[in-house]
């Protein structure tokens, strides 16, 4: 009896073994190893990093976030995503000023109009977003950080 209950044990292991080493065997890709060593392995800073740069982290997040839902990619493009053909935002943070990108979002027309220099004499092309206070500020946040 007591050898009948073994080999049904270590056959019901091994049944079992098969599958768990399998999954064992496929969850280890360089990619999730990668993925788990970063997670695992924060730097001893990171923390406090993350509580000083949380609410700014969160803002440009946020902003991110508006500029896929007004499509501004249907018009522009960063580091090579979006429209081809657009105007590219990449390094605007460096290029503008705060205010220059809020007044460019407040009203593209009066703005475009105002800075014929900026804009090389272009007429504007840009629509009025329909973006409130809030909205923009959160946006010209995110670009902001495109450096
Ligand atoms: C229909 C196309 C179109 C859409 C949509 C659009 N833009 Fe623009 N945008 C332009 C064009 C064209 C310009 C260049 C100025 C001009 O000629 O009007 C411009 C200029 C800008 C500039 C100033 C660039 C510089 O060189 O200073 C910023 C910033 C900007 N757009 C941000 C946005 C954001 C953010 C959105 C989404 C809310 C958006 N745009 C949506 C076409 C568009």
């Amino acid at each position: 009896m007591k050898k009948y209950i073994h080999a049904l044990l270590v056959s019901v292991l091994a049944a079992l073994q098969g599958p768990l080493a399998f999954a064992e065997e496929s969850s280890v890709s360089p990619a999730s190893m990668h993925k788990s060593i970063n997670v695992r392995t924060p730097s001893p800073t990171s923390g406090q990093h993350a509580k000083k740069t949380g609410r700014q982290g969160k803002a440009v997040l946020q902003g991110k976030t508006l500029y896929k839902m007004y499509d501004c990619a249907a018009c522009h493009s960063i580091r090579g995503a979006g429209c081809k053909e657009g105007v590219p935002l990449d390094g605007i943070g460096s290029r503008r000023s705060q205010r220059f990108l809020t007044e460019q979002l407040q009203d593209p027309e009066e703005h475009v109009a105002k800075n014929t220099k900026a804009f090389r004499g272009d007429p504007n092309l840009m629509p009025h977003p329909h973006m409130d206070d809030q909205e923009i500020k959160l946006v010209v946040k995110y670009l902001m950080t495109l450096r």
